[in-house]
């Protein structure tokens, strides 16, 4: 079993989905879930499915290092050795890239590298892609661009606005998001540069 602390800033419908995903096929416990924000839907799942739920709050330290030493040691008392990072909208410093190396994943709703950082539904129907969709990928220390584990296109269609766009996304999250860490849990990823393959044990 891999041991997860799922980080969270608001809704949590990939938390969701991660929560029923457990079960036989999936070799992840979900030791924490840690908020940047008190009183976000996210952590009312949490209690929910019985995971233990926490708030560090961003407004308490407004300093990268010290927010991101206070994740890092949060998630490391509860087990965690891995993050998992759904719809967390923080930076994480450089202290989490070398408490947890290779072990920290994003999921992203735009095919990185375009679209990177926050707005990423609403700018590409600002930029009138056709083709957008999600990218899972470990966390480096840049913003969206460490090695890329899956991708999936989403058509973007006439008269899609944010909601709409964004909704067919988060079908496809919910479902490879899963999937997935199911990977990494059982130790089928292997990274080599920016490269990430899937091999089958
Ligand atoms: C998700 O669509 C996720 O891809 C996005 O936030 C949403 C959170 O939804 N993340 C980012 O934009 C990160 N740059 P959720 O809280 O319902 O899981």
């Amino acid at each position: 079993m891999t041991r997860i602390a799922v980080l969270v800033s608001g809704n949590g419908t990939n938390l969701q989905a991660l929560i029923d995903a457990r079960g036989e096929a999936f070799p992840v416990e979900i030791v924490s879930v840690i908020s940047d924000r008190p009183g976000v839907r996210a952590l009312g799942r949490a209690r929910a499915a019985g995971i233990p739920a926490q708030v560090v709050a961003w407004s308490e330290y407004r300093d990268r290092g010290l927010f991101t030493k206070a994740i890092c040691e949060a998630a490391e008392e509860a087990g965690a050795t891995a993050l998992v990072l759904a719809g967390f909208m923080r930076i994480l410093g450089a202290e989490a890239i070398e408490r947890f190396p290779n072990r920290i994943l994003n999921v992203h709703p735009a095919l990185l590298p375009a679209f990177p950082g926050a707005q990423a539904v609403e700018r590409a129907i600002d930029h009138g892609v056709k083709v957008t969709g999600v990218t899972i990928h470990f966390v480096d220390e840049e913003v969206d661009h460490g090695p890329i584990i899956a991708q999936e296109p989403v058509p973007v269609l006439p008269g899609d606005t944010v909601e709409s766009l964004h909704a067919r996304l988060q079908e496809v999250e919910h479902r490879l998001y899963p999937q997935v860490i199911a990977d990494f849990a059982s130790g089928s990823l292997s990274i080599e540069g920016r490269t990430v393959w899937r091999t089958d044990r």
